[in-house]
């Protein structure tokens, strides 16, 4: 699909690095097809001319393009343009994807060839330049404000009369829009050509994310200019990045099925997808923007209305605004929003009003952060009553155990619910849950639905408590939970809700370094029984193995070649490849470096690991426990006794790498969400650069890494004085 068609530049390549786009999160949604569902509410599609230029470029067959190589290329280029803001923007395709990739395959083939003239602004040029060290600042000028927030009806008709007294207008023109729930973002077109886009950040400063954004194909890279006109000079337009619900949706199931890590919102979704520093994840996330102001500009605009209109002719995506007559008028619109607001193809949070003309906003000026002339009546939560049937424990690739609620089946805002995730045995006993409670449940954000509280005047006497389980509901493990963390985690090597991830891990290139074992063969080894624990790699023979899906005889020999060359192992890589938590490349150089032999390792003592630099208590603990589990013992058994032959590598010093830069030989705690990055990401930058993660603030803790929502972990370092850094200085030192 035209989706998946982003810069074939990146995708073949062949001096680039071979890129995991979806390492945190996922693969290209190559059926995502972007826009409104059938029924959804007025979108840009019909306010638009057809962009003079390129429709005409549009209307020519593939066989009547010209021959002369320039001229060529920019009919190609203006059909491209025109073929993407039809089914990117308007959602109104006029011919089929594979028209449409012999277009982009022939400007490829062109471009390949004279590379004189390839242009920035071609669509071949989305997806390109290097991953970024960091983002670089930008300011916003005008500032890009908030909103202030009605959160009842009667918080609306205040700001509605504020705005008549003022003004002396008994109704005032306004204009309502859905209040879009992504990431704000400014694109800047200079003479008509995009030469930069930011977040918002602030307000004032924000990030320069011009190469993520250029991946979003629902964004112009050249403004469509009707003929007889001039691009203007400066135009900056300003909206909302963010993933439609039904790619969204698509998203998530495809990372379930990958056994990754799904995202809890598309809101979470798309920021984290917009501040990726390699645009090559960025492209491969279903992303699209939504456009709703103007910030500098050459221009003028009489109205609110008029702007948007011109929004939508330069070829943004935009919705197109409902009129309203005064307040008791919006009122009724508001309400008509709330009715319909799941029929929306995105999440709204609520109904944005401005007042229309521009003058009356001239007159009523700006406070510090909003503007006086528009504010963001927010929608009530939904909420619904039901019943808690059953607590299932689920047991992710990682190994973390995740109470689920089985609920009685119920529509919350237009979705049906029946399972409600409690996150874990904290959220459990602070939300007071037992089994046959009635509760509310809410979707929050729209999508990802909890249980709000318990209605505890209905309880009969007849609910019971529900017991956390300390082993693995899968494999029957030990399932402890590490002090300091929330999760109880399953420490089953051979755990079956695991395997696929271990076995994964273990044949890394920096662990046991199998070569060819991917995604899929991993899957079908495990699925077909062949792998049951990593133990088994080494049993493996050719005759059940070519009898596996695209498996030929060639293949079958080299992986059974992989896995012996695999054998002769560092201590180090070996002690990596178990996947004990917490324990890191790092770490386990640190380890190898301490214990000497495997045999040593596996009978340290908790406090004898804790001598070695950089390991704390938590850390310890988990290699103890790992070593304690008798089924890790017997897997460990297998393979050595299948001649794996961890061998210490002297050359290695101890713990602390001899790197410089500000992690080396540095104690770091991660708390909090971090934008950027995984938590996995974060550890492993730090690892590389030679510090060691650990998971609790102590005196020893040399600085703390504090992203979104920070909590226990940042007021301790504060109380102790531990340096703490945000996630734009963390990511400053990371490129330093
Ligand atoms: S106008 C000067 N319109 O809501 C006013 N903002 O809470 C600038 N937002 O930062 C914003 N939908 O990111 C405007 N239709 C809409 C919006 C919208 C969502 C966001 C925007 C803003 C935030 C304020």
């Amino acid at each position: 699909m035209r989706r998946a068609m982003s810069s074939p530049k990146t995708q073949s390549d062949p001096g680039q690095p071979q890129l995991d786009l979806f390492s945190s999160q996922t693969r290209p949604d190559e059926n995502a097809r972007p826009g409104p569902s059938e029924d959804a509410p007025d979108t840009a599609g019909e306010h638009l001319n057809d962009g003079d230029e390129d429709r005409r470029a549009a209307e020519i067959s593939f066989e009547q393009l010209p021959d002369d190589t320039e001229a060529r290329l920019q009919a190609l280029r203006a059909a491209i343009r025109f073929h993407d803001h039809r089914y990117y923007v308007l959602d109104a395709p006029l011919i089929s994807d594979a028209e449409y990739d012999r277009l982009f395959h022939e400007l490829i083939r062109l471009e390949t060839a004279h590379p004189a003239l390839v242009t920035p602004d071609s669509p071949s040029q989305r997806v390109s330049g290097e991953p970024l060290a960091k983002f670089r600042k930008v300011p916003h000028d005008p500032p890009m404000l908030s909103l202030g927030k009605a959160m009842v009806p009667g918080e609306f008709f205040d700001f509605d009369h504020r705005l008549t007294e003022e003004l002396g207008i008994s109704r005032i023109r306004y204009c309502c829009e859905p209040k879009f729930d992504g990431l704000s973002i400014s694109v800047r077109y200079e003479n008509g050509v995009l030469t930069q886009a930011s977040t918002r950040g602030n307000g004032a400063v924000g990030e320069d994310v011009t190469a993520n954004l250029k991946t979003i194909r629902a964004v112009p890279l050249k403004l469509r200019v009707p003929e007889g006109e001039k691009a203007p000079e400066i135009f900056e337009a300003r909206g909302e990045v963010l993933i439609n619900k039904a790619d969204f949706a698509r998203m998530n199931e495809a990372l379930e099925e990958q056994g990754r890590e799904t995202f809890v919102n598309p809101r979470n979704a798309a920021a984290g997808s917009l501040r990726q520093l390699d645009p090559r994840i960025t492209a491969a996330r279903p992303l699209t923007a939504y456009f709703y102001e103007v910030g500098q500009t050459s221009l003028t605009f009489g109205s609110h209305a008029d702007k948007l209109r011109r929004l939508a002719e330069f070829g943004f995506r935009t919705i197109q605004p409902t009129m309203a007559l005064g307040g008791e008028e919006v009122g009724r619109i508001y309400e008509r929003f709330l009715a319909t607001r799941h029929d929306f193809p995105f999440e709204i949070d609520g109904m944005v009003v401005k007042a229309d003309d521009m003058a009356l906003r001239e007159e009523l000026g700006t406070l510090t952060r909003t503007p006086r002339w528009a504010i963001a009546w927010k929608f009530p939560a939904v909420e619904e009553e039901s019943e808690v049937l059953a607590i299932d424990i689920q047991v992710g690739r990682t190994g973390k155990l995740t109470p689920v609620a089985r609920i009685r089946p119920v529509m919350v805002g237009g979705a049906l619910v029946s399972n409600v995730t409690l996150h874990n045995e904290d959220e459990i006993r602070r939300k007071g849950v037992m089994l046959g409670d009635r509760v509310f449940v809410r979707r929050a954000g729209d999508v990802i639905p909890e249980i709000v509280s318990v209605i505890a005047e209905k309880r009969t006497g007849s609910e019971r408590p529900f017991v956390f389980p300390d082993h693995c509901p899968v494999c029957g493990a030990s399932a402890p939970r590490p002090q300091g963390e929330v999760d109880r985690r399953c420490t089953g090597i051979d755990c079956p809700a695991q395997l696929t991830g271990r076995i994964l891990h273990f044949a890394e290139r920096s662990a046991m370094d199998i070569q060819g074992m991917g995604d899929k063969l991993a899957e079908t080894l495990t699925s077909c029984g062949l792998v049951r624990s990593v133990a088994d790699f080494y049993r493996l023979t050719k005759e059940p193995l070519v009898r596996l899906e695209r498996m030929g005889g060639k293949s079958a020999d080299n992986l059974l070649e992989a896995i012996r060359k695999s054998k002769n192992v560092p201590l180090r890589r070996f002690i990596y490849a178990l996947g004990i938590r917490h324990v890191g490349e790092a770490t386990a150089k640190a380890l190898a470096a301490r214990a000497g032999t495997l045999d040593v390792l596996q009978n340290m003592s908790a406090e004898e690991l804790q001598q070695i630099p950089d390991i704390g208590p938590e850390v310890a603990d988990a290699i103890v426990r790992f070593f304690a589990e008798p089924r890790n013992q017997e897997v460990v058994r297998a393979l050595l006794a299948a001649g794996v032959a961890p061998a210490a590598d002297t050359s290695e010093s101890s713990a602390s790498t001899s790197a410089d830069g500000p992690f080396a030989g540095k104690k770091i705690v991660l708390t909090g969400t971090l934008a950027s990055m995984t938590r996995d990401e974060a550890k492993a930058a730090i690892e590389k650069r030679g510090g060691a993660v650990a998971a609790s603030v102590s005196s020893k803790t040399d600085m703390v890494v504090a992203g979104e929502k920070a909590g226990s972990k940042l007021d301790k370092a504060r109380q102790l004085g531990v340096r703490v850094v945000s996630e734009d200085e963390f990511r400053e030192m990371l490129a330093q």
